[in-house]
């Protein structure tokens, strides 16, 4: 039960022939689709959404699908980018995905360019992988009634996370001794060099995500400030990771979703063993102000998001949530017969559902499917599918779709754009 083909054919038109190419991507989308029950539009044993008596019901509104999600790292974003791939597929809308050139970031951590992304994914109604924001080039892109979204996390667990997944590529991180972050933290500078190449994981990375200057004095006040507001007049909705639930609730309603429309396995973990555990108050004040414009974009976005809760009314917020939390494990049920048995990537059998590892340092852990009983429907596979195979799987799909159509080649000129290398960019958050 494969269909991971080796990434040089998969992204094959640079070593063989187109049509070797497309006859390739043929057979690798049709074994994957052969594997899978195939599904109708929607979950189809799914209830209705229950009615929340919470203020007008979203769905009397149509529900917007012109979606712009600002993936940032770390952050439990890969789980919200499962959610928008299968809502996309769902709802046959077109995702955004990177040109081959740019592996499966959009050429991260270069500034986001139009030219980026792969022609054979346009026009979208949908974006949301790694890239850094640039909103000129995502409104070229995007539809004009595009909304946008990111999520934001609390910058203490956010650093260690970074810390321990990066630890391999991140310059700043390998240069200290040890691989201690207490003797990072105790002299950053000694360490940090701006102009390396994946600096932007070791200082404010949610700033740098957001297009901002992670460099900037955090004593200049007026920067932050301008950052924020244009961060606000920006996003509709900024989540946040440590309030994921409330903040699909949140999102939910701003798009007049449904509840199948947010139902979701937590993805892209690591184990227990790879996390350090911060408990000490020293190096938690450190790693704020190592980061503090990550803290003051934290502190500002979980204040508003508070107040967008109240505006809810917190009692609805949680009888959303628990419908949310009973769905989620129906789906489980109807999926897994239970929750799914989280797994050391090389122990999972199913090699589509194996999670990229950043280092032998970590573990990412994954989901393995039961062994035995019917196959699969597609939407369960989906549901934990990881990022790197579900955005393969996604372009073969669409460009299989496009080619059919026989849509002239919309292709931006690929100015610029610099072959990554073999092990590209570490990846995911
Ligand atoms: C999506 O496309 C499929 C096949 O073309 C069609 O059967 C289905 O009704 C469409 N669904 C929606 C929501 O448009
Ligand atoms: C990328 O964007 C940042 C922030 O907008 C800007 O300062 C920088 O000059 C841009 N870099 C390039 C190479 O265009
Ligand atoms: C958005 O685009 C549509 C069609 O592409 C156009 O008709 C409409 O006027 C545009 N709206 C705005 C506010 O620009
Ligand atoms: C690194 O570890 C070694 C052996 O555990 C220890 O002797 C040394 O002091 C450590 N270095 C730093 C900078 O902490
Ligand atoms: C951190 O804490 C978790 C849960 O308490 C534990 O399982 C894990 O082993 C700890 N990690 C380290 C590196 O000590
Ligand atoms: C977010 O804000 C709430 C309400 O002010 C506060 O209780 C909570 O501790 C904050 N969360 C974090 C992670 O800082």
């Amino acid at each position: 039960m494969t269909c991971a083909l080796p990434a040089a054919l998969v992204y094959g038109p640079k070593t063989m022939s187109r049509k070797k190419a497309l006859l390739v991507s043929l057979l690798a989308f049709s074994t994957i689709t052969l594997l899978l029950r195939q599904s109708t539009g929607h979950l189809g044993w799914f209830p209705k959404s229950p009615a929340f008596n919470c203020g007008p019901p979203p769905s009397s509104r149509p529900k917007h699908t012109a979606v712009a999600f600002l993936k940032t790292h770390k952050t439990a974003s890969t789980t919200v980018q499962n959610l928008l791939f299968r809502f996309a597929e769902r709802h046959n809308l077109t995702v955004a995905l990177p040109h081959h050139a740019c592996d499966h970031q959009f050429c991260y951590p270069r500034n986001f360019s139009a030219r980026f992304v792969h022609p054979y994914t346009l026009p979208p109604r949908l974006i949301a992988s790694h890239l850094r924001f640039n909103h000129d080039e995502l409104r070229r892109l995007m539809p004009n009634d595009t909304v946008y979204i990111t999520i934001l996390r609390e910058p203490v667990a956010m650093f260690e996370s970074l810390f321990s997944y990066y630890n391999q590529y991140c310059p700043a991180f390998k240069r200290v001794p040890n691989g201690s972050m207490e003797v990072f933290l105790d002299h950053p500078h000694r360490y940090y060099r701006s102009h390396d190449k994946y600096a932007m994981y070791a200082h404010n990375t949610m700033v740098y995500d957001l297009g901002g200057d992670p460099d900037r004095s955090a004593e200049d006040p007026a920067y932050l400030a301008e950052f924020i507001r244009h961060v606000e007049r920006i996003f509709s909705l900024v989540m946040l990771a440590e309030y994921f639930d409330e903040s699909l609730v949140l999102l939910r309603r701003l798009l007049a979703w449904d509840l199948e429309d947010i139902v979701y396995v937590k993805l892209n973990m690591r184990s227990p063993e790879s996390k350090l555990n911060i408990t000490s108050a020293r190096l938690a004040d450190q790693i704020r102000a190592w980061n503090a414009l990550d803290a003051g974009l934290y502190d500002h976005f979980n204040t508003t998001f508070w107040r967008k809760l109240d505006d809810v009314g917190q009692d609805c917020v949680r009888k959303e949530v628990d419908a949310l939390h009973r769905a989620c494990e129906r789906l489980a049920r109807h999926c897994f017969g239970g929750q799914p048995q989280l797994r050391p990537a090389m122990q999972i059998k199913n090699k589509d559902l194996r999670p990229w590892q950043p280092s032998a340092k970590v573990d990412i852990v994954g989901y393995d499917l039961p062994g035995s009983g019917p196959p699969l429907d597609e939407q369960c596979l989906k549901l934990v599918m990881p990022e790197v195979q579900y955005s393969r799987y996604l372009l073969r799909k669409q460009s299989l779709r496009n080619r059919r159509r026989g849509t002239p080649h919309r292709s931006l000129p690929p100015r610029g754009l610099v072959r990554t290398p073999r092990r590209p960019a570490p990846k995911v958050a």
